[in-house]
């Protein structure tokens, strides 16, 4: 299965895109998470890449859609795939409709998880994530069964990330939320957009977007 998920920052798609690799057992390609990673070790992507990020503003296409194109042709993407945060722009959108069609790998359905702007500050300001294995938990909504443990690898240590902050949180919402309608209609125009309400309960939103995929089959 092709899918992709979209959604405003931290409308929760990398929260319910860890469910659905698991029950599809197809690989998560978070754009986001491949910049992160590029940045801890400063490769030359990263060092590219890190301005952007802290300013809340989009790295440029060409570098996004390059990396995207040479990640969706490894092996493990051939049962399928589920994108994250790609594509962010009509350009983007456009040329990942170009590759995955040269790659015989169109997309199946995208998800969009709807959430009400006016909550997703809260949403940001309360995620911490595991430093050890990435787990994502929130303040209030998700936390760990054991307070200061993570309950997937037992680590203690956790961190906010640095694009989580208050004023670069400003910026990202107000940039995505300028590019958010535009690819939803590029999207439904091509009948391939199913939109879920994620302002519920985490699991309630599970629930939803398995009921979309099963529907797909
Ligand atoms: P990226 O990492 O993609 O960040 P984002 O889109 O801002 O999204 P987030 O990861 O912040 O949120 P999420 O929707 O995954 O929410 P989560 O599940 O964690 O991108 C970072 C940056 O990289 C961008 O700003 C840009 O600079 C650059 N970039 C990336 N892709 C790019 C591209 N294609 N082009 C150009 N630049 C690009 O949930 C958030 C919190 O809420 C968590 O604490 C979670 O526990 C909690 N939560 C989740 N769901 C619920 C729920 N239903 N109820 C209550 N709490 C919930
Ligand atoms: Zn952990």
């Amino acid at each position: 299965m092709n899918l992709l998920i979209m959604g405003l920052p931290g409308a929760g798609k990398g929260t319910q895109a860890d469910f659905i690799v698991e029950k599809y057992g197809i690989p998560h390609i978070s754009t986001g998470d491949i910049f992160r990673a590029a940045i801890k070790q400063q490769t030359p992507l990263g060092v590219k890449a890190q301005g952007y990020i802290d300013q809340g503003e989009l790295v440029p296409d060409d570098v996004t859609c390059g990396i995207v194109e040479e990640r969706l042709q490894q092996p493990d993407t051939k049962a399928g795939y589920l994108l994250d945060g790609f594509p962010r722009t009509i350009v983007q959108a456009e040329q990942l409709e170009k590759m995955t069609q040269k790659l015989n790998k169109p997309l199946d359905a995208v998800l969009n998880v709807d959430v009400d702007p006016e909550t997703l500050v809260e949403r940001l300001s309360g995620r911490f994530i595991c430093k050890n294995c990435g787990a994502t938990y929130h303040k209030l909504y998700k936390k760990t069964r054991v307070e200061g443990t993570c309950d997937v690898c037992g680590g203690h240590a956790f961190y906010q990330r640095s694009d989580d902050k208050p004023e670069t949180v400003k910026n990202r919402l107000e940039v995505n939320l300028k590019m958010n309608t535009p690819l939803i209609d590029f999207y439904s125009q091509r009948n391939l957009l199913h939109t879920v309400n994620g302002n519920q309960p985490i699991a309630d939103v599970t629930q939803e977007i398995n009921q979309v995929l099963s529907d797909l089959h």
